[in-house]
């Protein structure tokens, strides 16, 4: 089925769940007015950073630009409004494709401020509107109570939504992912060839076709020892004499919708046992990826990563004692210090990973896993990443040398695999009605 047929289907499942959202908690709005956001310049400059429109107007509408705005009202077709700023400084035009186009009644302004006499036009007061998006004093502007704007009942119950892709977001997932696979197969040749992060960081941009400012997030691009931090933000210039590990965390966006993906990767001449590692790692992913099954929580993964890591800890040498003491002293926490991944979707960390119901209720991760961002129980529609990690991180190692408990971990090995980072592993998972099916691992 092409993207258009599947948009029609969002648009039409967007509509139910917005009337839906309206009955339940709508608290007698007559419609929702959603906004995209605006520019956000700089502390005294004017400059901006690169525009990201809001997740839940984005949700709806693939446009990412500021100041535009969707209608939702029960029964009637969805309306764009469309605002194009008389502007010859910036390219200020909007291409809508026709598919999307097509879901809308679209009214083109110059400016955001005719919105309020266009809706009074269509037979709607803005006194009875809920506003959803950041840029509120707009909304007071144009007369919708500060009551009706961002409603927190009205957003916990979309947010909690949200984790259930339709068939379009999970095609716009798949192609995301299939993208990022081009440029992480680049990224990888350009390691092997002996390149910079700066270089493996362009080759993957350029495999995938895209801006820098296109990424779902800043690309991780560590070699050796910045692997070992979590997300490493920079991309060192010098080439480094027979680096010995990449680790590659990098996605794409399809329609706004994010990959996330995380490779490691060696080299002939990298110390074996860090090459160990890393198939040991690879094997585990693709075990906990095999254990998603609708039903259970998301914490049963998270938990049979941090066992996984411990028994791989065992296995190399790295630490000593039994697997029930390793895990009984959160040994395995000190080498993952991060949870086993998180909801994906148009944020990277999509919204509602802890709520348990449309209420906004939450269950709180347990206390000695703290990072963790998904505490749902597993359904079928969720999209998430699973992403177990073996670090070696000397902020966290280096207080247990002298601890009671670290005398479970064998220093002299943790000295010779501190200057190769560490290893994630990442893929895109689509939970269906019996199991999974990996969007990641796929052929392209
Ligand atoms: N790329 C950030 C993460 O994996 O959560
Ligand atoms: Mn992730
Ligand atoms: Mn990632």
């Amino acid at each position: 089925m092409s993207f258009a047929q599947h948009y029609a289907e969002h648009i039409s499942h967007l509509c139910k769940l917005y009337d839906a959202a309206l009955t339940e908690v709508g608290n007698g709005v007559d419609a929702i007015l959603l906004h995209s956001g605006t520019d956000r310049y700089y502390y005294a400059d004017d400059q901006a950073a690169p525009f990201r429109a809001y997740g839940h107007f984005a949700y709806w509408l693939p446009i990412n630009r500021p100041s535009q705005l969707v209608l939702y009202k029960p029964g009637d077709k969805p309306v764009y409004f469309q605002v194009v700023p008389r502007d010859f400084w910036h390219e200020q035009d909007i291409t809508v494709e026709d598919w999307i186009a097509k879901q809308f009644t679209v009214h083109v302004l110059d400016n955001s401020s005719e919105v309020a006499e266009r809706l009074s036009r269509l037979g709607l007061q803005t006194s009875r509107l809920a506003f959803i998006g950041e840029h509120t004093q707009y909304a007071t502007a144009i007369g919708i109570p500060s009551a009706t704007q961002n409603p927190s009942a009205l957003l916990s119950w979309l947010d909690y939504h949200r984790a259930y892709k339709t068939d379009y977001e999970v095609a716009c997932i798949r192609k995301a992912n299939r993208i990022a696979l081009q440029g992480h197969n680049a990224a990888r040749t350009t390691f092997e060839n002996g390149g910079s992060e700066y270089d493996i960081h362009m080759a993957y941009l350029q495999a995938c076709n895209i801006l820098e400012e296109e990424t779902p997030y800043t690309n991780i691009v560590a070699l050796d020892e910045k692997s070992a931090i979590l997300h490493y933000q920079y991309k060192r210039r010098e080439t480094i004499a027979n680096s010995q590990v990449l680790l590659i965390d990098a996605g794409c966006r399809v329609n706004g919708y994010c990959s996330d993906i995380t490779r490691t990767s060696t080299r002939s001449h990298t110390l074996s046992l860090f090459s160990d590692l890393v198939e040991a790692m690879e094997e585990l992913e693709i075990n906990l990826v095999r254990r998603v099954v609708p039903g259970i929580s998301y914490l049963d993964i998270h938990t049979a990563a941090q066992r996984g890591v411990a028994e791989i800890l065992l296995q190399h040498g790295i630490c000593r004692g039994s697997i029930d003491e390793l895990m009984h002293e959160k040994i395995s926490t000190l080498f993952m210090p991060h949870g086993v991944g998180h909801l994906l979707g148009i944020q990277v960390h999509d919204v509602g990973g802890k709520q348990i119901n449309t209420r906004g209720d939450i269950t709180a991760p347990p206390t000695d896993y703290p990072a963790l961002r998904n505490t749902r129980t597993i359904e079928k529609g969720q999209v998430f990443t699973i992403e177990p990690g073996l670090y070696f991180i000397p902020q966290l190692l280096d207080p247990e040398r002298r601890s009671s408990r670290g005398k479970l971990i064998n220093w002299k090995l943790v000295d010779s695999l501190l200057p190769l980072g560490g290893i994630r592993i990442e893929d895109n998972v689509l939970v269906t009605a019996s199991g999974v099916e990996n969007l990641t691992r796929v052929s392209i």
